[in-house]
């Protein structure tokens, strides 16, 4: 079976009702990314930071996987899969996908204020427990935190994605702008020959000269032509 790695973002839960960041309309228009996505940020004010994540995890126990997501779990049929996402929600997880790399964090866990990689203090957080406040605290007595990769904070995962990509003899990049490192590199990781596809209904800029097949739809029509163009 050949290798193929999905590089999403925010793009691919948007038609489960999740906003994107940098469209119009989409996050960081109607929150202050510094302050709520960045280290610096929540030590400024964890209690803002607490209560955006604690929304967000709320609006995602009300959403569903896509048809996008779907057909992306769907490959492991015919593929050996990876996805490797920069979005924090369990959507991949919920529609069957069964290797998942989270580069940013997963929405449904907390971990400490002191370690936030220590996974005996990761924990996970349910629909009848969804919420952490301040005084919450991690395993090692630090505050629960979200488990988020946040600006300004390393990205542990990115080793197992770049491996993964290297790998690849198909990669396909699925609604995500691509402004955002290391994740965004990833593509520079590809190895010559394999084919690249990108699925977004608008134009996103990659690095110059390598061959992309652009497939300029939503997820989950772009899913439906890939599908047909790999089945040729
Ligand atoms: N299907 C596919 N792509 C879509 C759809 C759709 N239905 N709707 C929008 N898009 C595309 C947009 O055109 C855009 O290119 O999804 C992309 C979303 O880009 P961003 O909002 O920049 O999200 P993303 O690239 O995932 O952001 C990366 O930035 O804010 C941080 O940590 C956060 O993981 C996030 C990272």
């Amino acid at each position: 079976m050949k290798n193929i790695v999905f590089l999403t973002g925010a793009g691919m839960s948007a038609e489960s009702g999740i906003s994107t960041f940098r469209d119009s309309g989409g996050l960081w228009e109607k929150y202050p990314v510094q302050q709520v996505a960045s280290i610096e940020g929540y030590y400024q004010d964890p209690e803002l930071v607490l209560r955006f994540y604690n929304e967000r995890r709320r609006q995602l126990f009300d959403c569903q996987p896509n048809e996008g997501h779907r057909l992306v779990a769907e490959m492991e049929k015919m593929f050996n899969v990876t996805v490797v996402t920069q979005n924090v929600d369990d959507l991949h997880e919920r529609a069957g996908s069964r290797n998942v790399i989270h580069l940013h964090g997963e929405l449904l866990k907390a971990t400490s204020s002191k370690n936030p990689n220590d996974s005996r203090c990761i924990c996970t957080l349910t629909k009848e427990n969804p919420d952490i406040s301040i005084g919450d605290k991690a395993a090692d007595g630090s505050q629960l935190r979200p488990f988020i990769v946040w600006f300004g904070e390393s990205v542990p995962m990115m080793e197992d994605a770049a491996l993964a990509t290297l790998k690849a003899d198909i990669f396909v990049i699925i609604g995500t702008s691509l402004n955002v490192y290391p994740a965004a590199g990833l593509i520079n990781y590809v190895k010559p020959g394999a084919k690249i596809f990108l699925i977004d209904p608008k134009t996103v800029a990659y690095p110059h000269g390598l061959d992309v097949t652009v497939i300029k739809k939503g997820a989950s029509e772009g899913m439906k032509e890939l599908l047909e163009m790999l089945s040729e």
